[in-house]
This record gives C-alpha cells, sequence and structure tokens, in this order.
C-alpha cells in the first residue's frame, strides 16, 4: 500500500524545518538526535497517506462497511505479511517482555483496533490503550470491538482515545500508573504514515514517542517503508533506544539483493 523506501526517497535534509504542517507541536528536543549521531535516513517524499483527510475519508468509508457487515472490519495492515500474528507471538515469546497478565500496552495509530484485541486473544490482560489522530478511526475501533459478543468480552478493557502523536498534549496518554510510560508501545504502519507527512514530522516522531515508553519498557515497530536498518538509525539513533530483537518475515532476492517487504524491529528503551 505504501510505496517502497528507496523508490519514494528524495534528496531533501532533514535539519532544515519545513513549513509542511501547522499544527503546534510540543516539546521537540526529547529524545534529539546529538550532532554526534549518524545522519538519519532522507526522509520520503510527502503523499496523501500522510495527511488526517485520507485517513478520515479511509475510515468513514470503513465505519460504513462495517455498520452494514458487521464481517468487514477494515483494513488491518500488512495482513499479507502476517504482521499482526508475527508480532504478538513475538512480543509473547520475547526474553524479558513484561508479564501478559499486567503488561500496559498502547498502540499507536491504532487504526480499527484489530491489534489489542489480537493480543487480548493471546491473554494480555493488561490495561490497553488504542490512539488515533483520526476520530473516524477511533469510531471504528469501538463499533469493531463492541459487534460481536465474543470480541465485547475479549476487548473488555480495551480503551480507544483520539490522539495526535505529534501534537497531543502528553498528560493525555501518560497519567495514573502510566504516567512514567507504557509497558508496550506498538506501531504498526504509523511511523510510515507520518513519514508520508513531510520530513520534518517524520524526524520528530521518535522522540515524540521516546516518553511514551517507561524506561526498560519495549517499542515494536513495523514499517514497509524503512528497512531494518533504517529503523535502527530512526529509533536508536536517537539515543533513547536500543535494538532488541526482530520479527522475521519471508525474504525474497531481487537482482541478487536479498530483501523483505515488512519490516518490524522491537526495542527497548534505554
Ligand atoms: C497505516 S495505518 C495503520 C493502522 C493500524 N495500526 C493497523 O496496523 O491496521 C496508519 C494509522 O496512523 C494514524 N496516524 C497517522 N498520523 C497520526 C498521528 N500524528 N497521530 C495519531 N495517529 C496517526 C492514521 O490515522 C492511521 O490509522
Amino acid at each position: 500500500m505504501f510505496r517502497h523506501p528507496v523508490a519514494s526517497k528524495t534528496e531533501v535534509q532533514i535539519s532544515q524545518r519545513g513549513t509542511e504542517d501547522s499544527r503546534q507541536i510540543p516539546n521537540l528536543d526529547q529524545g534529539a538526535r546529538s550532532p554526534a549521531m549518524g545522519p538519519q535516513p532522507e526522509p520520503l517524499a510527502p503523499s496523501e497517506l500522510g495527511t488526517k483527510e485520507y485517513w478520515d475519508a479511509l475510515y468513514a468509508r470503513e465505519l460504513s462497511n462495517h455498520a452494514s457487515d458487521p464481517a468487514d472490519t477494515g483494513t488491518s495492515w500488512f495482513e499479507d505479511s502476517d504482521a499482526e500474528r508475527k508480532t504478538t507471538r513475538f512480543l509473547g515469546a520475547l526474553a524479558g517482555a513484561p508479564p501478559k497478565a499486567t503488561a500496559s500496552v498502547l498502540d499507536l495509530g491504532c487504526g480499527n483496533g484489530s491489534m489489542l484485541l489480537a493480543l487480548r486473544r493471546e491473554g494480555w490482560t493488561g490495561r490497553a490503550l488504542g490512539v488515533d489522530y483520526s476520530a473516524k478511526s477511533v469510531a471504528l475501533a469501538r463499533q469493531v470491538a463492541s459487534s460481536s459478543a465474543a470480541a465485547a468480552a475479549a476487548s473488555a478493557a480495551v480503551e480507544f482515545a483520539e490522539w495526535d502523536i505529534l501534537g497531543g498534549a502528553y498528560a493525555g496518554v501518560l497519567a495514573g500508573e502510566q504516567a512514567g510510560g507504557w509497558d508496550v508501545v506498538l506501531d504498526k504502519g504509523t511511523f510510515d504514515a507520518v513519514s508520508l507527512a513531510g520530513r520534518r514530522l517524520c524526524g520528530l516522531y521518535p522522540g515524540r514517542v521516546a516518553p511514551l515508553v517507561r524506561e526498560g519498557g519495549i517499542l515494536l515497530v513495523t514499517s514497509c517503508n524503512w528497512t531494518e536498518d533504517e529503523l535502527a538509525d530512526w529509533f536508536a539513533g536517537a539515543g533513547c533506544f536500543a535494538v532488541a530483537g526482530r520479527v522475521g518475515y519471508r525474504s525474497f532476492s531481487f537482482g541478487g539483493v536479498k530483501g523483505q517487504t515488512i519490516s518490524t524491529l522491537c526495542f527497548r528503551k534505554l
């Protein structure tokens, strides 16, 4: 659905602050790179998938589809690669991962909310919150979660809220027992979407996400726009995270080069 990284990159410098987005972006310096750190990967050219209008329109359609056919729960990204199942299984097997029964989980850019429902089915019973800046996504996630008796039972404690990762006040998601951050923070396709919103916002994202993860907590990022090395540069390069593992996907060879269509990298907050 997104474009291949190599094909969509442009020769732009991320250090130049652009004017693509007029939102108020607080707290820009948390997790910022020091000059000693290596260069960030080249940003992607902006596209409509980086706009809120795109996501609002998509989820409005999916809301209405789901209302007329409850079996149609909308798009779960990277289904072809079985990303949801592979990611939840990876988390369950991760050495030193927080316990399933109590771990708090925050899903960034939750879309239809299926990732958190999948974790519930895998026995993750701690607090679970999905956030998205599209109110339509939040409405869809709530509608999907409550649309069947089984799903409603599985998702009893799953919360969904409207929150902008780049511009939202941290108080909206860092409160109570999660004041110091969440045990597990998930991102499936959201950094990809933000990467298509303009170079400035893409560069700010890792620093905005860092305070959401508690010290020693886990961040899992799944992307089709960035390779594992590039994800490591974006997130571990900012100095707040260390790479703690990867999810394996089927690989392919093209022109003598081996690759895979998506990447999921696991980070631990330092
Ligand atoms: C590719 S979709 C992934 C949805 C979901 N994670 C999944 O795997 O099905 C990207 C999501 O990120 C959300 N998003 C993009 N920018 C955001 C931002 N600044 N704050 C919160 N959500 C954002 C979009 O509304 C959309 O739901």
